[in-house]
């Protein structure tokens, strides 16, 4: 259990500072109003999901597109692909916080009775570490070139994202890394799956 909370939820935190560089208005949204961050965290989840697969055994034969599945043979659902299918999710490859959630399944705490037991804590995790960032660097920039993915076979997401925060007031509303007490405000820190401290 603690596996499968511990590598997850920081690959996603160490996800987010990707995701949001190459989507700069949509960090922009969440310094102008917190409250769309839960909003962000699923969306996160949908676009970057840290566990891509899961393995079912069919307990009937079924039939799919044209193909039919015979009892008890493994499946491998990729989740990640299926949270960016066309036919499920509208412009799927665009990463949006305000998008309706509701339009699919966002299968990447999985599903059914072996759905992700720790979902909620998983959320809430990465709901603070969302807040973190927030208040240690509204801006900042990714060393493109330092940074790196994992290579792992269970879980997918970054291994070390080195950013610099910015000096300066990003916000409509005026939060800055100053104002919030952070130390981090013009520094260079290396935020890694491990080290999502501030
Ligand atoms: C972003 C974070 C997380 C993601 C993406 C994630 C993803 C998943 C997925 C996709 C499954 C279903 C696997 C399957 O159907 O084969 C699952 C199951 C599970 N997860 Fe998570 N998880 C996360 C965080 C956590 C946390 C924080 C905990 C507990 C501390 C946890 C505990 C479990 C357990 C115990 C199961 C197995 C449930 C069962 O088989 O009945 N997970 N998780």
């Amino acid at each position: 259990m603690g596996g499968a909370g511990a590598e997850t939820v920081t690959k996603l935190v160490g996800d987010a500072p990707v995701v949001f560089a190459q989507f700069a208005e949509q960090w922009q949204k969440l310094l102008d109003d917190r409250s769309k961050i839960s909003a962000a965290v699923k969306e996160l989840l949908r676009y970057e999901a840290p566990s891509q697969y899961h393995v079912r055994c069919w307990t009937k034969d079924v039939e799919l597109h044209g193909v039919t599945i015979p009892t008890i043979k493994p499946v491998f659902l990729i989740n990640a692909a299926a949270n960016r299918d066309p036919d499920a999710w509208t412009d799927p490859d665009n990463f949006d916080v305000d998008r309706d959630r509701h339009e699919a399944l966002n299968l990447s705490l999985g599903y059914g009775i072996h759905g992700c037991l720790g979902a909620a804590l998983a959320r809430m995790e990465s709901t603070i570490a969302l807040e973190k960032l927030l208040d240690c660097m509204p801006r900042y920039q990714v060393d493109w070139e330092n940074y790196n993915r994992v290579h792992m076979q269970n879980v997918a997401g970054r291994k070390n994202v080195p950013v610099a925060a910015l000096r300066g007031m990003s916000t409509s509303t005026g939060n800055s890394a100053k104002a919030t007490g952070c130390a981090w405000e013009s520094s260079r820190r290396h935020l890694s799956s491990a080290t999502t401290t501030c």
